[in-house]
């Protein structure tokens, strides 16, 4: 049945054929809405501002970037010499694209490379660091090291944040990784019987170039400590993480350090309980989780960034939607030892990672294209992670350029914005705004494939059961002063979903909308066709009292600002 048949004026509904449809006909009834539209829709959109969850870190908006394939060199790194737009070596259009999303955060070296990594092989003259055999079976020049990255964040005006390696350096490396990076290198007066000095790694950082502490609060204790951070148990990490954290130097004027322990693989609630009971009353500030959505496996391995038939296309959506049982599934295994709740997540590696079939070049590990699917998956978790805004302290997707989930590509001197680079720009009104409860009404839609897969997930996805089905709409809201942001997804491939939005005890003044939608949800950009998916202004209907009528594209991504009275 298609949904055009089956639309609904809710005004009069009493024959409601859903719980969902039930619920709908009840908004609608409560004093709190304006009176109901009599317009004939397919959906309702309910939001409580009375209801709100918690501020919306921008850092939930934050990046990745690796030693792996092509994400370093030639993505951010091309050099000073070249012939590439460069600042520094960094190339012009990676800062030029980061700020104009207002990228909060960035993660670097790694990812499993930062396992290995000893971040003094990356300071000093670039012509004499050495050349090392490094975790991508790839060498690593080290031409882009700490003072690179640091001069990459603040062109782009985000925070760094540094995954420190506990699998192959001791506990002294860390403390003095966290020393080179922080100690301020004026002299400091020791006391009776010492000579006034400075800091002898402060003194290295400033002959490098910096004098200034570079200021860096954001650590990563080990990553993939359950993999490639050394196949270790819950208990074996939590005692790696207390020894290299029980003492780490402090500067004075400096921000609070904000440490960052390995979290689950996935939905692997066993290991977080684990590792937060064994911490023995230790609360990081957040827990790294990863999660990745891939195809079903009894399919494809992995599946294919661009070829999918419809099903494939529901059945990744839906895979990426269990982000939201992950996340309540680690909150609560956290709640078993924090009680309180001080320890929050922080999902610094996600998005979609699919076959090697669109590889950008022979030297471009796990790089893959980015269609309008992955915008797709890029919005309904980006909305999730708003819906948890009490939960999510930071998010990373993985990885910004040249990798998997991309928000750029280059190679040499072409470069080109994906899909999922128009959501982030899209998403930019929820940085820092009140998530408010939303409830959305519509019908979903089946995952033809679960139904015939007993046990679905991926590799680094942990224990994931393919979702049976998914939400016909989702989305979130979030409010800044006058102005609510709210961001919809439409998954359904040929169907506009018609809804109507009310906002309960408020009326609307006026809305505007952007919306990224395209017929064939295989489009995606090209060197040869940079702006092949880009935005449009969405055509919104204007608000009548406290309720707005919009009709949402097939597979589209929408943000509707709407400014109340
Ligand atoms: O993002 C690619 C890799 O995926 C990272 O290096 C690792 O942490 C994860 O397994």
């Amino acid at each position: 049945m298609s949904l055009t048949s089956r639309r609904r004026f809710l005004r009069e509904s009493t024959l409601a054929s859903s719980a969902l449809a039930l619920a709908a006909t009840s908004f609608s009834r409560s004093p709190l809405f304006a009176q109901a539209s009599a317009t004939s829709v397919d959906a309702n959109i309910r939001i409580f501002p009375g209801e709100p969850i918690g501020t919306i870190q921008p850092e939930i908006y934050g990046h990745f970037i690796e030693h792996l394939g092509g994400v370093i060199y030639d993505g951010v790194w091309v050099g000073e010499k070249s012939k590439i737009a460069n600042v520094h070596g960094i190339r012009k259009a990676f800062i030029d694209t980061m700020r104009e999303i207002q990228a909060p955060v960035i993660r670097w070296p790694g990812g499993c490379f930062a396992d290995s990594y000893d971040w003094r092989d990356g300071i000093g003259p670039r012509d004499k660091r050495p050349q090392r055999s490094a975790f991508w079976t790839q060498d690593d020049s080290n031409q882009y090291g700490l003072h690179e990255f640091m001069e990459t964040c603040r062109a782009i005006g985000a925070e760094p944040y540094l995954a420190g390696d506990v699998r192959s350096l001791p506990a002294r490396d860390f403390y003095q990784f966290v020393e080179y990076c922080n100690a301020p290198s004026t002299p400091v007066e020791l006391g009776p019987g010492q000579p006034a000095g400075i800091n002898t790694l402060a003194a290295m950082r400033a002959k490098n170039g910096s004098a200034e502490p570079f200021n860096v609060r954001y650590w990563g204790v080990g990553n993939e400590t359950w993999g490639c951070g050394g196949n270790q148990t819950p208990e074996e990490y939590a005692g790696e993480y207390r020894r290299y954290t029980t003492w780490l130097p402090r500067y004075e004027g400096e921000k609070e350090l904000r440490l960052i322990a390995c979290g689950a693989n996935g939905d692997d609630a066993r290991w977080t309980a684990g590792v937060i009971k064994a911490l023995n009353g230790q609360t990081p500030y957040g827990f790294s989780t990863h999660y990745y959505t891939s195809g079903d496996k009894a399919h494809f391995a992995r599946g294919s960034a661009l070829q999918f038939d419809d099903a494939e296309f529901y059945d990744v959506l839906a895979r990426a939607a269990t982000m939201d049982r992950i996340i309540t599934d680690s909150w609560s295994a956290l709640g078993e030892a924090d009680h309180a709740h001080r320890v929050k997540i922080v999902m610094d590696e996600w998005g979609a990672w699919y076959g090697d079939d669109s590889r950008l070049g022979p030297h471009y590990n796990l790089s893959q294209q980015s269609t309008m699917r992955d915008a797709l998956l890029a919005g309904i978790t980006l909305d999730i992670f708003q819906r948890h805004a009490d939960k999510m302290a930071m998010a990373n997707v993985a990885q910004t350029i040249n990798c998997l989930h991309s928000l750029m590509l280059a190679e040499g001197d072409q470069f080109t914005v994906t899909p999922t680079f128009h959501v982030f720009k899209m998403y930019m009104g929820h940085m820092g705004g009140q998530s408010l409860r939303t409830e959305f009404s519509a019908d979903s839609i089946t995952n033809a494939i679960a139904q015939v897969t007993a046990v679905g997930g991926n590799s680094a996805a942990g224990s994931i059961d393919p979702a049976r089905s998914l939400a016909g709409l989702s989305g979130s809201a979030s409010l800044k002063g006058k102005t609510l942001t709210l961001s919809v997804v439409n998954p359904h491939l040929r169907e506009a979903v018609t809804a109507e939005i009310a906002i309960a005890g408020m009326q609307m003044a006026s809305a505007t909308g952007v919306v990224l939608t395209e017929p064939d949800v295989h489009a995606h950009n090209d060197f040869a066709h940079p702006n092949a998916v880009t935005t449009q202004p969405a055509r919104t209907g204007t608000p009548t009292g406290g309720s707005l009528t919009h009709t949402f594209p097939p597979a589209s991504v929408t943000t509707l600002t709407i400014t109340v009275a």
